[in-house]
């Protein structure tokens, strides 16, 4: 094998419509996906794919050698949303085709509504993968997690005891209101960077590479659709690759954060702070108040520009949260949301007022505006 290999991971997601509200993607529309994938891989196109949902959301995982930002990729995965959603608007499913924001593909499928994660990497002797995917909740959910993982010394045991991570690693945070990105280096620049990934609604890692050979470690998708459509049109449900072992943070380092929930913003009508309960792919579905916001974690290994496969092709795929040693953070998760619920419409289970400029909140207001009169004396 060559050691230099560049190989593509490429993990494009979008709600196409779905069955009963905003609840899961029906198996027709996934058999949509597949076929699509499995043409473009007896085509040379890609060298691996995996169709699968979470809640709302198709998620397309391709590996290829085509590198990130690859016209034909994004096209694959266009055309493939596209079928999916004409599908789903004939059978009036709902949402149908709702996050394909413009009519045409020009080229690159960001800024068009799906959500992007994208590495091209140098495969290394054995490269292990986990892909996050969630629904109900927006990239800055992942800046808690991702500092836990290459920046907690408390969590990531190998920031302290592997000598192959010494240095530390480096973060892009992009500033999703500006379209702006800046490169913090811990453990040096910590606290600024928590400074900025503290307001998960704006700043969002982005990127992580090792810092002592600025190998690619992490990869997010940071769109927020609501400034694309300038309206709430859904959740930036957000995508995500990072790498692991050998002198990266072990797969359980970057499981580790998971053990417990947190609170992520998302939720009903994108609106509400709600807890994230991490779930193996068949409870990767949202009801409870559409919710609460899920998230799935696939497991891989990169093996000669594919996903390491079985003898009929077939990619080796690991559910890490279908296991009990994440009962504990869905039962807390259930605690929170339960906590959040009795707060009904009140702040902070309300997200702020500058979040909800997107949503149909700004419209009951407009209504009122003019019946506000000033205060007399
Ligand atoms: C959240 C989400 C749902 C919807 C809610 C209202 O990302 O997609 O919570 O916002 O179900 O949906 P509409 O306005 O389509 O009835
Ligand atoms: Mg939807
Ligand atoms: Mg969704």
């Amino acid at each position: 094998m060559c050691m230099s290999r560049k190989t593509t991971i490429s993990l494009i997601k979008c709600d196409i419509g779905s069955l009963a509200g905003h609840h899961v993607v029906p198996k027709l529309l996934l058999d949509i996906g597949e076929k699509n994938l499995r043409m473009a891989k007896e085509k040379g196109l890609i060298n691996s794919y995996y169709v699968f949902n979470v809640g709302d959301d198709m998620e397309l995982l391709m590996v290829h050698e085509k590198g990130e930002s690859n016209p034909q990729i994004h096209q694959l995965a266009w055309d493939t949303f596209q079928a999916a959603a004409q599908k789903a608007m004939q059978l009036k499913l709902y949402g149908a085709g709702q996050d394909l924001l413009k009519n045409a593909f020009s080229g690159n499928i960001r800024g068009l509504g799906p959500g992007v994660a994208e590495m091209e990497i140098e495969e290394r002797a054995s490269d292990p993968i986990i892909v996050f995917a969630a629904d109900k909740t927006s990239a800055g959910s992942f800046n808690l997690p991702l500092f836990r993982i290459f920046a907690d010394p408390m969590n990531t045991a190998g920031l302290v005891i592997d000598p192959n991570m010494a240095g530390g690693f480096n973060f892009e945070v992009t500033d999703t209101q500006e379209g702006k990105s800046i490169v913090l280096k811990c453990p040096e620049e910590m606290y600024e960077l928590i400074a900025l990934i503290g307001t998960v609604e704006r700043y969002v890692i982005s990127r992580v590479w090792r810092a002592r050979d600025n190998l690619i470690c992490a990869a997010g998708s940071a769109t927020r659709l609501s400034l694309i459509a300038g309206k709430y049109v859904g959740k930036d449900d957000p995508v995500m690759i990072v790498r692991a072992q050998h002198g990266l943070p072990a797969v359980g380092e970057i499981l580790a954060p998971f053990m417990h929930s947190y609170l992520v913003a998302g939720w009903m009508r994108g609106s509400h702070w709600g807890p994230l309960m991490p779930v193996g792919i068949k409870d990767a579905r949202c009801t409870l108040f559409d919710g609460p916001p899920r998230l799935v974690a696939l497991g891989l290994q990169i093996a000669d520009g594919a996903i390491a496969s079985d003898d009929e092709g077939k990619p080796l795929i690991a559910d890490m949260f279908a296991d009990p040693a994440f009962d504990m953070a869905r039962q807390e998760a259930l605690q929170y949301a339960s906590m959040m619920r009795r707060m009904g419409e009140f702040e902070p289970a309300r997200l702020s007022v500058e979040s909800m400029e997107y949503t149909t909140l700004p419209m009951i207001l407009e209504k009122l505006k003019d019946r506000f009169k000033p205060i007399q004396g």
